[in-house]
């Protein structure tokens, strides 16, 4: 056989003489026991991101032979590959600091080994986004598979769903309304079976934007984990991969404007995570296509929230399932949406529309007339205070507080924040305002530390929300009136390094504003004394820090963006 550069004769390694090479391939991958039939198909490669560190995805193993059931079934030869796996709780400082690393494993890993196209296993919050990230660039014929939502449990005749009841029974403990005993309880019924969190969060957000973005098949994004849909979506993936292979399909035809437009549209519709609008910027911005603020908030100016998921509305990841999933939503987006893309199954969205079941639960899915939130669920806000933006999931906030002007309370980072949020002489009242500054990208990896706790003093007098202000980020799981992703962050000496206690700060929804009431002359003062910290000194912690981006563009790389350079 000659190579040909297809299948295993793609990207041969290099000896400086190809028949050698391919010779040699060929000696090796029939060790693994393949004929030489097997051996002349076209290769998908299976991406996968299991592991002991990472529960959402403990049912790979039985997606990956659904999946090579599908390719084997449809003429292609599937061969799987591990790459980094990142489970959300089990990383620190932050998951969302090695999402990047992941998309340079997913790309490099892609284009190295011989595949004519591949199927991304992935579903923990920065998985597909990453893996997402890494196909395209590496722009092969490639379509996702998600490992699909958990389903709930129940405690004492409630039903509970990781993650936002971890966070509301988490609060009542706080304040003293469940024993030691019965949060142990809650403890061990939030998670129960295999999947990603049950609510709209993070996870359930990326599967629905990636299946409205056209880079899974229809209907992939919400059957669970453990339900017998996901296996027999995984085997039409894979048969799917064969024809994107033999088809030369790649994401860059997939992921035009217009389908980064319509996932965004059905992001708010969720009320979907605010993590998803960071994915979803860093994606669009592998193929060059840039999603300012600016447009985002036209965008959420007229899409409504129609599903009734936590943390925004009541019901869980298997009932949007049961009600009609990501399908009936377009349907009802569908006077917003551009309805000529395509999707990895090879039909336009409006083709697509023409086949959804007609049923739909109106208790999870909403006309589109009968919204929950009408307009601007997530918003972004611009001011003295984040001159490139912040974020507002206005959805899940207390009405009362969106137009709030009160006294800032700063915390200068999370080891203060740990040591004072609940002392007994913090001299907080329920009006203020909770400031977080140094938990952007760059000064703590941005954590999920944007939804800081309400401190016990004011829990024990009733209050369950405040406005908090913050460069750290939010679970999609978490509710609150919180200002997330702050930028330029503190830690670069963006102005929210300048806040300090007693500070006036002042939030608009309305205006679209965020504000600190000082002078820009006052605010220049302040950040003149501002002294950056040490940057890292070696590995992956001193690349980061060297080029990551803000939130505005993704968080990405600057080297890893469609311009590739450093800037
Ligand atoms: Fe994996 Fe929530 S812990 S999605």
């Amino acid at each position: 056989m000659k190579p040909s550069g297809t299948g295993l004769s793609r990207g041969l390694t290099d000896y400086g003489d190809r028949e050698f090479s391919l010779y040699l391939r060929r000696t090796f991958a029939k060790s693994m026991g393949f004929s030489d039939a097997m051996l002349e198909r076209p290769i998908v490669g299976i991406a996968t991101a299991g592991g002991g560190f990472n529960n959402c995805h403990r049912t790979t193993p039985e997606l990956v032979a659904a999946v090579s059931r599908g390719v084997l079934t449809a003429g292609g030869l599937p061969l799987d590959f591990p790459t980094i796996s990142l489970g959300e709780p089990f990383l620190s400082p932050t998951s969302l600091v090695f999402r990047n690393l992941m998309a340079m494993d997913v790309e490099e890993m892609i284009r190295a080994q011989p595949m004519d196209a591949v199927v991304l296993i992935g579903g923990c919050d920065k998985t597909l986004p990453a893996q997402l990230m890494g196909a395209i660039s590496a722009n092969k014929p490639a379509i996702a598979l998600v490992v699909g939502p958990m389903m709930t449990g129940s405690f004492e005749g409630t039903r509970l769903g990781a993650c936002t009841d971890c966070r509301s029974w988490w609060a009542r403990f706080r304040a003293g309304e469940l024993s030691e005993e019965r949060i142990r309880g809650v403890e061990s019924n939030l998670a129960t079976t295999a999947g990603t969190c049950a609510v709209m969060g993070t996870a359930s957000t990326m599967a629905c934007v990636t299946e409205a973005l056209g880079m899974s098949l229809p209907g992939a994004a919400t059957p669970p984990a453990v339900h017998a849909e996901r296996l027999r979506v995984a085997e039409a993936t894979g048969a799917r991969a064969v024809a994107l292979a033999r088809d030369d399909v790649t994401p860059d035809q997939i992921v035009t404007p217009a389908a980064v437009e319509n996932a965004l549209r059905v992001l708010f519709a969720l009320g979907g995570s605010t993590n998803g609008i960071i994915h979803l910027t860093a994606i669009a911005g592998r193929r060059g296509i840039p999603l300012t603020l600016q447009r985002f908030n036209e965008l959420s100016a007229d899409t409504p929230v129609l599903v009734n998921l936590k943390p925004v509305g009541d019901h869980y990841m298997e009932h949007f399932h049961a009600a009609g999933g990501v399908g009936a939503l377009l349907r009802e987006l569908a006077p917003l949406l551009n309805r000529d893309t395509v999707s990895v199954a090879g039909e336009t969205l409006d083709e697509r529309l023409a086949h959804v079941p007609a049923y739909v639960d109106r208790t999870v899915i909403r006309p589109f007339g009968e919204p929950i939130v009408a307009r601007d669920a997530l918003v972004a806000l611009f001011g003295n205070l984040a001159p490139n933006g912040a974020i507002l999931k206005a959805a899940a906030a207390d009405p009362r507080l969106m137009e709030h002007d009160g006294r800032a309370v700063v915390f200068r980072d999370l080891a203060d924040l740990a040591a004072r949020i609940d002392a007994p002489d913090l001299d907080v009242e329920p009006d203020d305002v909770l400031v977080l500054q140094h938990a952007g990208p760059v000064g703590a990896g941005m954590p999920e530390a944007g939804y800081l706790p309400i401190p016990k003093k004011l829990l024990a007098r009733g209050v369950r929300d405040m406005l908090r202000i913050s460069d750290a980020r939010m679970s999609g799981t978490a509710y609150g009136a919180i200002v997330l992703h702050v930028s330029p962050e503190s830690a670069l000496g963006g102005p929210l390094a300048a806040v300090r206690n007693g500070d006036r700060i002042r939030v608009s929804l309305r205006e679209k504003r965020l504000d600190v009431v000082l002078t820009d002359a006052e605010i220049a003062a302040r950040i003149e004394q501002f002294v950056s910290p040490a940057p890292p000194r070696r590995g992956y912690a001193k690349l980061y820090a060297q080029h990551i981006l803000g939130p505005e563009r993704g968080c990405d790389f600057d080297f890893l963006t469609s311009e590739g350079t450093a800037e």
